[in-house]
């Protein structure tokens, strides 16, 4: 029972780097095969129940169609599949690839489909994880024994998908409407501001380029790539920014001035600044105002927003901001922040990148093993005037150890979310320190614990709570995506590893450049980068 062990120091009110893994089973070889069997479990459960719908609701064996009804996650699942090499399940999603319709949605679809599609999320999901397959099927796992027009049907239908959703950028400045009913070709109304303009969110519009630009690399066809690019050109040269690279988040679709000066690397905000170091890495020739960018938005968060709660000097966060007014606020969606920083410093040389990408992924790494679940929050506050209302009152000594509270009392779930794996994978890859792995299975081990339900996974109710405290009855795709898959090569011993992982550089920090063969979107989907890729 090794994840008592760090709970136990959290539990006993001890603080700090006051841990011990030592109880942990340090096979490398069992934990990757445990992160198997979770996978296998999760996608059986969902075969079973929920195929080829989107969702599978473990507790009761039901499913939901909360992503277009088009089996997300199936899709989601494909490129984690590969790389684990489950070739039984590759074969059930590439049989189903060419079965589905990309031209239609909602009722008659499937059961519960909403008719309006979200392009930022039929992006990362969708045509992610049938780029990221194909990618993956023509290159490293070409030996796997797959139909190889199942494959290029992985491309095909990504066309089909992609040529249903392009109207949304046609718009005054090609920013696009995020969502959209493809069946009639029109914009979603209840998305409209009230005096009849549009507004767009900058995580909706700067995390399509990678997928978008990649999609014609592989087809040959300039017009995706132009279309994200042109989007994306009004967060790379903004109307205002808050300090150099940071902006605000709310953009106007009819003249792409930005409308708001609240941001950060909080949701609704995030992905586009991760894919700014992306994109640099798919092509650093093509990609030269990306770094830039993403140096601009790096130095201003290490010159204003590194922030320490007052109860935990020893952590370090990036604050959210509202205006030049950082916010002692930050959530677990950010935790991809210490990711994109170790990205950043491998791919820029920047040793400063470095210990501000492991001093977050070490801030997230603690919120896992303060969480009495072992599960982390939804929400990191550490703001002392929030902390002293009546209703956190109960939370204030748990914060004196912790260094963080939940400054909602309806936002105590969590539980399926990437984004912390994702950075300590980042940390593992260019420390190589087994700190990392194990963080990594303490959450494993937890999630395997509390989350496991029914037929599968599912967030819980209670962070705070040692059981976790019910089910909130998802699965939602992106824990076959994103979490197992990181769950998985961060474990996954030297023989299990390849060009998909990210540059591994134990010495501290990488070469410097293009080093990175395979690219990870939003949704942990590999692409191959393109300045590799010999035309
Ligand atoms: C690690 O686990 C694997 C799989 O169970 C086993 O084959 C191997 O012998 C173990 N290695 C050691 C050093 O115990
Ligand atoms: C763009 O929308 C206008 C109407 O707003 C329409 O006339 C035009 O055909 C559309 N263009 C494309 C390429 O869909
Ligand atoms: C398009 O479809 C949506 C959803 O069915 C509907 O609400 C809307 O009125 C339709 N728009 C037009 C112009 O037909
Ligand atoms: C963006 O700003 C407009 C206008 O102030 C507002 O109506 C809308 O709700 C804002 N949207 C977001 C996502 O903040
Ligand atoms: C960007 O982040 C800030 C701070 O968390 C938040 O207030 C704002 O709503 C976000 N913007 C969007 C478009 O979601
Ligand atoms: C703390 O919370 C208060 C109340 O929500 C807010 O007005 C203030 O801006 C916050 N301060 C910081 C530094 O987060
Ligand atoms: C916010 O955090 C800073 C440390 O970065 C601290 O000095 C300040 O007192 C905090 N403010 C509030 C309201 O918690
Ligand atoms: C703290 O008290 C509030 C009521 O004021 C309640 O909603 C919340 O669940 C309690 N929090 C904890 C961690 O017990
Ligand atoms: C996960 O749970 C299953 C079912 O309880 C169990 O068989 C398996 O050993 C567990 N794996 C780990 C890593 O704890
Ligand atoms: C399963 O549970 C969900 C609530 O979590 C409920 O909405 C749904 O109707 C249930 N499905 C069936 C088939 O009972």
């Amino acid at each position: 029972m090794g994840w008592l062990i760090p709970i136990t120091a959290a539990l006993a009110g001890q603080k700090g780097k006051d841990y011990d893994y030592t109880g942990f089973d340090s096979n490398q070889t069992r934990r990757t095969e445990a992160v198997v069997e979770m996978f296998r479990f999760a996608w059986s459960g969902y075969y079973t129940y929920a195929f080829p719908n989107d969702d599978l609701q473990p507790v009761n064996n039901s499913f939901a169609n909360t992503r277009n009804g088009w089996g997300a996650t199936a899709i989601d699942a494909l490129s984690t599949a590969v790389i684990m090499q489950q070739t039984d399940i590759v074969n059930q999603i590439l049989d189903f690839v060419p079965t589905i319709d990309f031209t239609k949605t909602g009722e008659g679809t499937r059961p519960g489909a909403l008719a309006d599609v979200s392009l930022f999320e039929t992006t990362i999901r969708y045509i992610g994880g049938l780029l990221s397959g194909y990618d993956l099927l023509k290159g490293p796992f070409e030996h796997l024994d797959v139909d190889e027009d199942k494959v290029e049907a992985l491309l095909k239908q990504c066309i089909v998908l992609a040529d249903a959703l392009k109207f949304a950028f046609n718009t005054t400045t090609g920013i696009p409407i995020n969502n959209i009913f493809i069946h009639n070709q029109t914009f979603a109304q209840r998305y409209r501001i009230p005096d009849g303009t549009w507004s767009a969110g900058l995580a909706e519009l700067g995390t399509l380029v990678l997928e978008w630009q990649h999609l014609s690399d592989l087809s040959g066809n300039a017009e995706y790539g132009e279309l994200a690019q042109k989007a994306m050109n009004y967060f790379l040269k903004p109307s205002e920014e808050v300090w150099p690279g940071l902006t605000g988040g709310n953009f106007s679709v009819e003249t792409g001035k930005i409308l708001d000066a609240y941001g950060g690397w909080t949701s609704g905000n995030d992905s586009a600044y991760e894919y700014l170091i992306k994109m640099y890495a798919y092509d650093p020739e093509k990609y030269g105002l990306y770094k830039d960018r993403f140096t601009a938005a790096a130095d201003s968060t290490i010159a204003h927003l590194l922030s320490s709660p007052s109860s935990r000097p020893d952590l370090t966060v990036a604050s959210s901001f509202a205006g030049q007014a950082p916010q002692n606020y930050s959530e677990q969606l950010a935790c991809f922040i210490g990711g994109s920083f170790i990205l950043g410093s491998t791919v820029l040389s920047k040793p400063d990148y470095l210990t501000a990408g492991l001093d977050f992924a070490e801030f997230c790494a603690n919120g896992y093993r303060y969480a009495p679940s072992g599960i982390g929050p939804v929400i990191y506050s550490w703001n002392t005037t929030e902390l002293a209302w009546p209703q956190f009152a109960n939370q204030s000594s748990f914060y004196e150890n912790s260094g963080w509270f939940i400054d909602d009392n309806g936002a105590f779930g969590g539980g399926l979310t990437p984004e912390a794996v994702e950075s300590w994978y980042y940390a593992y890859q260019v420390t190589g320190n087994q700190y990392w792995r194990d963080v990594a299975w303490a959450l494993t081990l937890a999630q395997n614990r509390t989350e496991r339900v029914g037929s599968g996974f599912s967030s819980i109710r209670n962070v705070l709570s040692e059981d976790g405290g019910g089910w909130t009855n998802r699965m939602q795709s992106f824990f076959l995506a994103e979490v197992l898959k990181y769950q998985y090569l961060i474990q996954a011993p030297e023989e299990l590893k390849g060009e998909w992982d990210v540059e591994y550089a134990p010495d501290g920090v990488g070469q410097g450049g293009n080093v990175n063969p395979w690219i990870y979107n939003t949704e942990a989907h590999p692409f191959k980068v393109r300045a590799k890729t010999p035309v």
